[in-house]
């Protein structure tokens, strides 16, 4: 495996492989790797003669008081995760090799951020969006995966693929869970104990949403309710948003029918965790 730090000689190494006909599977990520993380790689090996993953904490998508510093890292032992999956080459840029000077151009998504994180995190997808377009163009990868953890941000990707016609194959990974069923993430490390105990109730309440589902409630804002109060009833989480939206559009549903997406996201003390279960509503 190759460690690359600068634009210029993963981009001169990406063209020569290219040359090769040599198909390229990218994994993005934002390093502290996990099961999560290491299930989009393993993917992308299967599919792809070189896997690329990157690991860059992404100033820009972190709002003015959330844990751009607090976010975990540890490089040593993410290179040697890597090493472990078969990856190819695992690009490593530093802030001001990404940003040496303010941007000229800015991107702004305008579809589907007016929900969920879009809404409680303004500008976030913006910085998503930004560094994944140079990201892509630094690789240019046949083929980038990305978690169904982060549904908002998939669907945002594809908006950036479709709106700027890049030729790129997104693949769409489950989320992976811990026994418990927490979603794995990187930011897990930063709950107190107690909070982790606790925040099993995350998924769990969008699993309990599915009973009145089956049983013919058809009312999405009465789920919400459900979830909602298993949540407040079993965590000492405050309650940033639970919300059901169709799915991939991301719109508001009077009624449940068809493919939706039910969402949360609750902050514990020094960190905010998402979550979110996408169904198929029967008979619709
Ligand atoms: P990060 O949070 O490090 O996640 C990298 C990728 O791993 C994302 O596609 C995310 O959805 C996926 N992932 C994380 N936890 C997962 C889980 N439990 N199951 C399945 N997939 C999981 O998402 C980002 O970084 C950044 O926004 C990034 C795309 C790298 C842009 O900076």
């Amino acid at each position: 495996m190759r460690v690359i730090t600068t634009i210029k000689e993963l981009q001169t190494e990406m063209a020569l492989q290219k040359k090769k006909d040599k198909t390229i599977g990218f994994v993005p990520t934002m390093g502290y790797l996990h099961e999560g993380h290491l299930t989009l790689i393993r993917r992308a090996r299967q599919e792809n003669d070189l896997v690329v993953v990157s690991i860059f904490v992404n100033p820009i998508q972190f709002g003015p008081t959330e844990d751009y510093t607090s976010y975990p890292r540890d490089f040593e032992r993410d290179r040697v995760l890597a090493e472990w999956e078969n990856v190819d080459y695992l690009f490593y840029p530093s802030v001001e090799e990404m940003y040496p000077h303010k941007l000229s151009v800015k991107l702004t998504v305008q579809d589907r951020t007016d929900v969920l994180c879009g809404k409680s995190r303004p500008g976030h997808f913006d910085g998503v969006a930004t560094v994944i377009t140079k990201l892509f163009n630094i690789v240019m990868p046949t083929r980038a995966y990305f978690g169904k953890k982060d549904a908002q941000q998939v669907a945002v990707i594809e908006g950036v693929i479709a709106d700027f016609n890049f030729p790129i194959e997104l693949v769409a990974v489950d989320i992976v869970r811990e026994a418990d069923g927490l979603a794995k993430s990187s930011r897990n490390v930063n709950l107190l104990p107690e909070e982790r105990l606790e925040a099993p109730i995350l998924f769990k309440s969008l699993t309990a949403a599915t009973t009145p589902i089956d049983q013919g409630e058809r009312n999405p804002a009465k789920i919400e309710n459900v979830i909602k109060e298993m949540i407040s009833n079993e965590s000492n989480g405050e309650i940033d948003y639970v919300e059901i939206y169709s799915y991939p559009q991301l719109k508001p549903v009077k009624t449940l029918a068809g493919r939706v997406i039910i969402a949360l996201a609750v902050k514990f003390s020094k960190v905010r965790l998402i979550d979110n279960v996408i169904i198929e509503i029967a008979g619709s």
